[in-house]
């Protein structure tokens, strides 16, 4: 026996969350539930977190949940749990199958079995996030290089356990050369160790485009959060229906799993709502706890009463479906099917489908780090960057000299054009001169040069070699 933590959430998550608990005891499933309160009603009894201290002990002590949507209330200050959960616990991989089940669900995909692998924890979810001047906010984008080699090795190894064929990269490294370079430099380093694997990398717009419109390209798809929670989505909705999709948290220590809909609050308490998302998530849970044969079970059942056209109002179409039902039905239809195998759709066999155990991530060496210059950002309300430049001038240090201003990235000065729309928030590079090695008191100077002048600076970055390689973007025009 094992014992999961469940979480009924909100809205139809307490109907679904029934209906997947009795197919699994019905199914046979050897777990002990134990239940805790998160979601709204935490968050309205002012708890802007949406969960108790308790609550985080028993899933911490637990390793496993089953979590039903919740719905995080607008404003206020409340922080999604949804977030909080995945990172506190280090859930890294966020693994979304999306397949069609073509003829017996409408879709104009026919042919499609992916699955999406979703970097779970940084990029521009790690929520750092600035108002700088009167005109500009900003967001931290932080990809690191443990984050992109524990998903991209969780994409291929997962891709080995499964025996699919392929797993692809999207990026947008075109643009973004520092962050999303980094992904991609990381993911063709460990494909290479993967030589039965064939792997290719796609440029994330035209990525998503070719997933909208020619899914069966696709197998194992690994990408970056932002990327990932998007064309999930979409990926989800080609098939069919979101509720027909479930997702799997996976850390080093514990896992979640859910529905990737929300709460459906138009539907809540009708007893109408799709259980399979979350039935869904059930399924790779018991996959990852090692009760492969339950989780055969649930799924071939599962198959069978899709096929049999027994269909919850949202998938339900009348030249394809046989019974409208609802969400009681629905689960006694599985229930009933337990132990028969789909005919037409294909059954699965789930022997070799457990927790995988990647090797913990290795330190690397630290690179020889040189100061080469600084950017200072600076809000400046008079839009002329050709003034600017000579109040920057007059901070200027010996070793630091002003060669670039931009405006959103663009350059401004020298030599820009008057055309450029300019805003209140001026990124100003001062450079070494000749490549030379700085100190950061030389950053101390300009900044208490720029106080001086009354410059209103509101942020510095570093502009550093690693092991004799520039680490930093050039202004756009450059
Ligand atoms: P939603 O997924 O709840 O609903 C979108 C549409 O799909 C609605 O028409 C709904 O009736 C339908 N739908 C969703 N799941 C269904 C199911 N199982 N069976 C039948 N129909 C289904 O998305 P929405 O409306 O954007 O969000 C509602 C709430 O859910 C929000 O408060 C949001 O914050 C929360 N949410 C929670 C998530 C989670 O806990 N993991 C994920 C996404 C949203």
């Amino acid at each position: 026996m094992k014992t999961i933590t469940i979480a009924k959430g909100d809205g139809i998550g307490p109907e679904i969350m029934d209906a997947t608990l009795k197919i699994m005891e019905a199914a046979g499933a050897q777990i002990i539930t134990e239940e805790i309160e998160v979601g709204e009603k935490v968050y309205l009894s002012g708890n802007t977190s949406g969960i108790s201290s308790k609550s985080w002990d028993t899933i911490r002590k637990n390793k496993i949940i089953l979590k039903a949507p919740i719905t995080t209330p607008q404003g206020g200050g409340y922080k999604s749990l949804n977030v909080s959960t995945r990172k506190f616990l280090g859930l890294y991989a966020n693994v979304r199958p999306c397949m069609s089940y073509h003829p017996f669900v409408q879709t104009k995909h026919p042919i499609m079995d992916m699955v999406i692998v979703r970097e779970n924890e940084e990029d521009l979810y790690a929520g750092i996030e600035h108002q700088q001047t009167d005109e500009v906010v900003q967001c931290l984008k932080l990809i690191s290089r443990p984050g992109c080699e524990k998903i991209v090795r969780y994409a291929f190894e997962f891709a080995k356990q499964q025996n699919r064929q392929k797993v692809t990269c999207f990026t947008k490294d075109n643009i973004m050369k520092q962050t999303d370079g980094l992904f991609r430099q990381v993911f063709n380093e460990i494909a290479a160790e993967y030589p039965d694997i064939e792997n290719e990398h796609w440029i994330v717009d035209i990525g998503a485009a070719k997933v909208a419109d020619s899914p069966n390209h696709f197998d194992v798809i690994v990408m970056p959060n932002l990327y990932g929670d998007i064309i999930s989505d979409v990926a989800a909705q080609i098939t069919g229906s979101v509720g027909l999709a479930g997702s799997a948290n996976i850390g080093e220590e514990c896992a979640m799993f859910e529905a990737i809909h929300g709460t459906a609050p138009d539907i809540a308490g009708k007893n109408i709502a799709n259980p399979s998302g979350l039935l869904q998530g059930a399924i790779m849970m018991l996959n990852h706890i090692g009760q492969s044969k339950v989780a055969e079970k649930i799924q071939n059942a599962w198959l069978k009463t899709i096929e049999d056209g027994i269909h919850t109002v949202d998938i339900y179409k009348e030249a394809i479906s046989k019974k409208c039902v609802s969400t009681e039905e629905f689960t006694e239809a599985v229930i009933g099917n337990l132990g028969a195998k789909p005919e037409t759709l294909k059954s699965v066999t789930y022997d070799n489908s457990k927790a995988l155990t990647l090797p913990k991530y290795e330190r690397k060496k630290s690179k020889k780090k040189e100061l080469l210059g600084v950017d200072i950002f600076v809000h400046w309300k008079k839009l002329n960057p050709d003034e600017l430049a000579i109040e920057l001038k007059k901070i200027e240090s010996n070793e630091l000299k002003l060669s670039m201003i931009t405006n959103r990235g663009i350059k401004v000065w020298p030599d820009g054009f008057k055309e450029t729309f300019c805003t209140d928030h001026w990124r100003c590079r001062f450079m070494s001169i000749d490549g030379k090695i700085v100190q950061n008191s030389t950053i101390l100077e300009i900044l208490s040069n720029a106080l001086d002048k009354n410059i209103d600076t509101i942020k510095t970055e570093n502009l550093y070699a690693f092991d004799g390689i520039t680490s930093f973007s050039l202004g756009q025009g450059q």
